[in-house]
This record gives structure tokens, C-alpha cells and sequence, in this order.
């Protein structure tokens, strides 16, 4: 179904650049180098240094980022992972594809990202490993809050797939007013090692699968580049099994081309993220995210109350605007990990509550305005006439 306005409009990061990316294909088709190379390493470098890590190691998609920065990191068979029952099914799909074994963490309520208060317990003693996510672009964990994780012995890989660009908050939780400063490191950059996806509609997309691993640590960057070329630290000799997941020259000189650009775009989402709040404020039966300073709106993500968020859904998508759930079923309840079950109770509310609106660097006022009195008309719809 061809929507008026869609969730992602994909030329609001290729317009603006357009004839530097045009020339930038054109050097890759000269070249003729089109896996890794010159092209892969220089965005290796340029990005290492946009996030503040010695590292970056380009790989194929996020989900294959996950698995090398885990198996990396050491993370190995039957180690525990605690990660939130609540994100996109790369996330455990990758722990356990290392033969690691899920530890669901539920939510906190406000910010959509693992509770972290959880963390600090018995759970995560000496030889475990924590796998949080940035969800929506909001991130999960203060640096110093992974210092502490990681002074207690566990490995920590943040998974930065919906989070490029955003800088760790001084402080999080529920309701508070954490704020990033411009000095502050950005996520990743604290853990043994972090993954990011490039998948086109992330807040730094390419024109294709991508993926990128990031380090401070020697050893580990050195394995996951073993790993994303068949395990293989010298051409044709192999210690160990890997993976063939290479970043290609194209993806690697169109991110260098928008690498510059995505501090402008994040702070334009956080422009409209601020935007719908206005337009949407004081709107019965709708709570709204928390746009904080370090947030960068991968998604504007709303809670519809009391059942109606499928019903609200289909009226928006009656009058042409596209919504999309993001996630329909908590993870620990996907039958792969064993459910249906009792579940964690926040995040199988928020699997039946959450709405992703409309949301792209630049979008405008007025397509704000229209989703936003169509999101108000929608829920009248669905309260019905007795405002039930
Ligand atoms: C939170 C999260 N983790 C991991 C991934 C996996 O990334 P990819 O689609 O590039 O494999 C995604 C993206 O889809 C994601 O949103």
C-alpha cells in the first residue's frame, strides 16, 4: 500500500547530498574495488573518529555487527546475556547464535530502554554480559553506569543500531531530566564493543545492508576482523570459523558522503520530535516520549491507552499516513524463546501499546500538523461515541 506520507522518506538524506553521492559511485565504479578496500577503510577511520573509539570494523548488517561483537568480546556457550525482552529480534537472535543463553530484562515504563536499575543485582555478577539497546534512539545507559558494569567483570555490548550519533546522557530514568553535554562520549563508545546497523532508514543509512563493530580494545577489534573474513587472521588460514560479512565499497563512500551531515539530521529529528509534542500535548489517551538533549528520534514512538492502538493504526492509514508498530510481540514471548508465557509486564504493555508516527530529518511543519490532527481524530474514532 503506497501511503501519502510514509513513516521514512528516504530522499530527506540523499536529496541534500545528491551530487556528491552521484560522484562517489562513480569513484567506486572507477575504481574497481567494490569489497572492503581503500573506500572501507577510510570510513573506517573517518567514523572511528566521528564516535570517539580507536576501532571500527565494517561488516555486513547490524545483526551480523552483534554476533562479531559478541563472539569478539568472548562472549561464548552458556555464558548468561541479559538483554531487554523489548527490541528488534536481531538483538537476542544474535546472542543466541552464540550459543549464549537469554536473560529477558524488562523495561522501564518511561523510556521505552532495558530497566537498568535490574542490572546492579545479583544478576550480573563476575563472567556474565549485558546486551542493551538504544531503543528508538534514546540511549539505555550513562558511560559511567557501563564503566560500573564493566568494573564488576561483565562484558558489555551495546547494541547502537537505532542510536548513531546520540551522546550518553549524565544521568537516565524514568522521568528524569538527563541531559547530554556536547563533551559527552557517544554510545558505544564506553563498552567492550558496540554494534550499529546502516540499514537505509537508520539515522545514518546506506543504500543497502551495512554494519559496523566498534572497540577500544586491540584484541577484540583484531578478532572482529578476523571474523568478518571466515575467521582468518592471515589469507587462506583458519583458526577458527567465521563469517563472510564484509562492509562493500559502495555502502562504505555513500556513508563517508553522509557521515558529515548526521549531527544536523539527528538535531533536525529532534526538532520535529519536539514539534509533534506540541501538536500532540494534552491528547486524551495518548502518552508521549520524553525528547531529551541526547535523544536522536530514530523513531517518534507514542503509547496509545486502553486497547485502541490497532484501531487508531487503521484510521491513519485510512486517511493515507502510515504508522508502524515497532514491536508487536515482546521477545520473550516469541514462540523461538519459548512462548507464549507469563511475560514481563512492561514490555508486553508497551508490544500492545506502541505506535511509531511519521519522522525524518526535515520533515515539515504542516505534514507534522496533518499526522498529528489525524492522530487526534483517530482516537475519537476509536473511543467511540461514548469516549469509551
Ligand atoms: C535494535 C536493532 N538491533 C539490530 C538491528 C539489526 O540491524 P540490521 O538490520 O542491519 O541487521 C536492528 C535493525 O534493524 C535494530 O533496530
Amino acid at each position: 500500500m503506497a501511503f501519502r506520507i510514509p513513516i521514512y522518506d528516504s530522499a530527506s538524506t540523499v536529496a541534500p547530498v545528491r551530487s556528491a553521492l552521484e560522484q562517489a559511485m562513480l569513484r567506486v565504479m572507477d575504481a574497481g574495488q567494490f569489497i572492503l578496500g581503500a573506500e572501507v577503510e577510510q570510513f573506517e577511520h573517518e567514523v572511528a573518529e566521528y564516535l570517539g573509539v580507536r576501532h571500527a570494523i565494517g561488516v555486513n548488517s547490524g545483526t551480523d555487527a552483534l554476533v562479531i561483537a559478541l563472539r569478539a568480546s568472548g562472549v561464548t556457550t552458556g555464558q548468561v546475556v541479559a538483554t531487554p525482552a523489548f527490541s528488534f529480534f536481531a538483538t537476542p537472535e544474535a546472542i543466541a547464535s552464540v550459543g549464549a543463553q537469554i536473560d529477558f530484562v524488562d523495561i522501564n515504563e518511561a523510556t521505552f530502554t532495558m530497566d537498568h536499575t535490574t542490572l546492579f543485582d545479583d544478576r550480573l555478577g563476575a563472567g556474565r554480559a549485558v546486551v542493551p539497546v538504544h531503543l528508538y534512539g534514546r540511549p539505555a545507559l550513562t558511560a559511567m553506569q557501563v564503566a560500573q558494569l564493566r568494573q564488576q567483570g561483565a562484558v558489555v555490548v551495546e547494541d547502537c543500531a537505532q542510536s548513531f550519533g546520540a551522546r550518553y546522557p549524565v544521568s537516565t530514568g524514568g522521568g528524569d531530566t538527563g541531559q547530554a553535554t556536547s563533551t559527552s562520549p557517544r554510545t558505544g563508545a564506553a563498552a567492550t564493543a558496540a554494534a550499529y546497523s546502516f540499514f537505509p532508514t537508520k539515522n545514518l543509512g546506506g543504500m543497502g545492508d551495512g554494519g559496523l563493530v566498534t572497540t577500544d580494545d586491540d584484541q577484540v577489534a583484531e578478532m572482529a576482523r578476523a571474523l568478518r573474513v571466515h575467521g582468518s587472521r592471515r589469507k587462506y588460514h583458519h583458526e577458527q570459523f567465521g563469517y563472510n560479512s564484509r562492509l562493500d565499497s559502495l555502502q562504505a563512500a555513500i556513508l563517508r558522503v553522509k557521515l558529515p551531515h548526521v549531527d544536523e539530521w539527528n538535531a533536525l529529528r529532534r526538532v520535529a520530535g519536539h514539534r509533534y509534542a506540541d501538536l500532540l500535548a494534552d491528547c486524551d489517551g495518548l502518552v508521549l516520549p520524553e525528547i531529551t538533549a541526547e535523544h536522536v528520534v530514530h523513531q517518534f514512538t507514542v503509547r496509545v491507552a486502553r486497547g485502541h492502538r490497532d484501531r487508531v493504526q487503521q484510521v491513519l492509514a485510512g486517511e493515507g499516513i502510515q504508522s508502524v508498530v515497532y514491536y508487536p510481540v515482546a521477545l520473550d514471548q516469541q514462540p523461538v524463546f519459548g512462548g507464549p508465557g507469563a511475560g514481563l509486564p512492561r514490555s508486553d504493555r508497551a508490544s500492545q501499546e506502541v505506535l511509531s508516527l511519521p519522522m525524518w530529518p526535515g520533515i515539515s511543519a504542516q505534514v507534522q500538523a496533518e499526522v498529528a490532527s489525524a492522530v487526534r481524530s483517530a482516537l475519537r474514532a476509536a473511543r467511540g461515541p461514548d469516549g469509551g
